[in-house]
């Protein structure tokens, strides 16, 4: 075995196989050369030799020093990873995607805090401060622009034990993604996203019993959990920092395209088109949640039954933009390819919703290499890559956050 030591480490018995440096260029040194004794070592020390390699098999070892196969290999290995960082931008984009999730899960975090505080002063009394969510709606609007999709998977995945609070925050998420995708300005995405953390305020004020209850309302407690978007207006009437945008929102998310929403009955464009969008995410998130008393839908389920009602309650054409933005297979959400690997969704590509980018999470064989992220896009020519079918993460034992290393 060849092993690369220094000067100073070669003693007498070792054999000398080949130095690094002009050794073969020198005819009075002989290969292989064995130190018999010290003055062979000076000798070498005094034409400047540094490094020389030698040559365990045939003389003494150098147990501390590393044999030449394993210098090679980390060798090759810091040139893979300089190549390779340098020349792979799929690796590059998975890096910087990895680094979007833990941005938009700090932020989410905020959120979930900042709502949690929101509602309690709210449930006391207290007045509420929408300045107070400037910080996190700029965050998350910045990261919106670089990532949307890093900030669907959080309003898709992650949920806290208080449904009204988890709701507000998604809401936000989906309405400050909306109005980006449709290419609004950020200040509205901001303030949109606020509206979302807000909008459910006057939930405070319905009976527990109410919103929690299991099953058909009845007429009486209908009118009473309705009565929800009064009670916001009045609470956001002595509230710090709402704007128009805030008002709207809040006041129109339950109205109806068809004039079948509530409280004032509008009708189509009477309603403000943030009023629309609001009005599809509250309850695209409502129906994708999981609630007390029902399981959540997938979201093409979700989806699909939107689409159903869609001619009567949503504007056609926002609903499209909404489907769009989220993505047919939305980040987070897992697919199966005709050739049997599941993939869970890191990003979509919007102009080609089909070919996203997947993170390999189940294949027809075993592997237990390193994560593989395939960019469907580049398969456009393997039909094998195609998507066939949405993958359903209950009872798959796939937890996606836990594949994305969200906590
Ligand atoms: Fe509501």
């Amino acid at each position: 075995m060849l092993k690369k030591i220094s000067i100073e480490a070669l003693r007498p018995g070792m054999v000398i196989h080949s130095h690094v440096g002009l050794w073969h260029n020198d005819p009075s040194l002989p290969e292989p050369f064995p130190i018999t004794s010290k003055k062979d070592i000076t000798m070498l020390e005094e034409r400047g030799i540094q490094d020389v390699y030698i040559d365990t098999m045939e003389g003494d070892d150098a147990p501390e020093a590393r044999s030449q196969d394993e210098v090679t290999e980390e060798l090759n290995a810091q040139l893979r990873e300089l190549v390779g960082a340098k020349s792979d931008p799929l690796a590059e984009e998975v890096t910087a995607i990895t680094a979007d999730l833990q941005e938009a899960s700090a932020i989410t975090d905020q959120a979930n805090q900042l709502v949690g505080n929101m509602l309690n002063d709210a449930r006391l009394g207290k007045m509420v401060d929408a300045r107070a969510f400037t910080k996190v709606a700029e965050d998350m609007v910045t990261i919106i622009r670089r990532n949307m999709d890093a900030m669907i998977v959080m309003a898709l995945l992650r949920c806290t034990d208080e449904e009204t609070l988890s709701h507000s925050v998604n809401v936000g998420i989906f309405l400050a993604a909306f109005c980006t995708h449709l290419g609004l300005d950020p200040r509205i995405s901001e303030q949109a996203g606020v509206a979302g953390f807000l909008h459910d305020v006057g939930k405070v004020r319905v009976p527990r019993g109410i919103l929690e209850k299991e099953g058909t309302l009845t007429d009486k407690e209908y009118m009473e959990a309705k009565q929800h978007v009064n009670f916001g207006k009045e609470l956001l009437e002595n509230s710090k920092g709402i704007t128009k945008v805030m008002h709207i929102i809040l006041s129109q998310h339950h109205e109806r395209y068809d004039g079948t929403g509530y409280p004032k009955r509008l009708y189509q464009n009477q309603i403000h088109r943030l009023g629309q969008m609001a009005g599809i995410a509250d309850v695209y998130d409502a129906i994708t949640s999981k609630r007390s008393f029902r399981a959540p839908l997938e979201s093409h389920v979700a989806l699909r039954k939107m689409l159903e009602w869609g001619e009567r309650q949503f504007n056609q054409e926002l609903f499209q933009h909404f489907v769009r933005c989220l993505g047919i297979y939305p980040a987070g959400s897992m697919v199966e390819l005709k050739n049997g690997m599941i993939g869970l969704i890191l990003r979509n590509h919007r102009e080609d919703l089909l070919r996203p980018l997947i993170k390999v999470v189940k294949d027809t064989q075993s592997w237990s290499g390193p994560p593989r992220y395939i960019d469907l896009r580049s398969m456009r020519n393997q039909p094998e890559y195609e998507i066939v079918d949405h993958a359903s993460q209950h009872g798959s034992g796939i937890d996606p956050l836990h594949h994305l290393n969200i906590p």
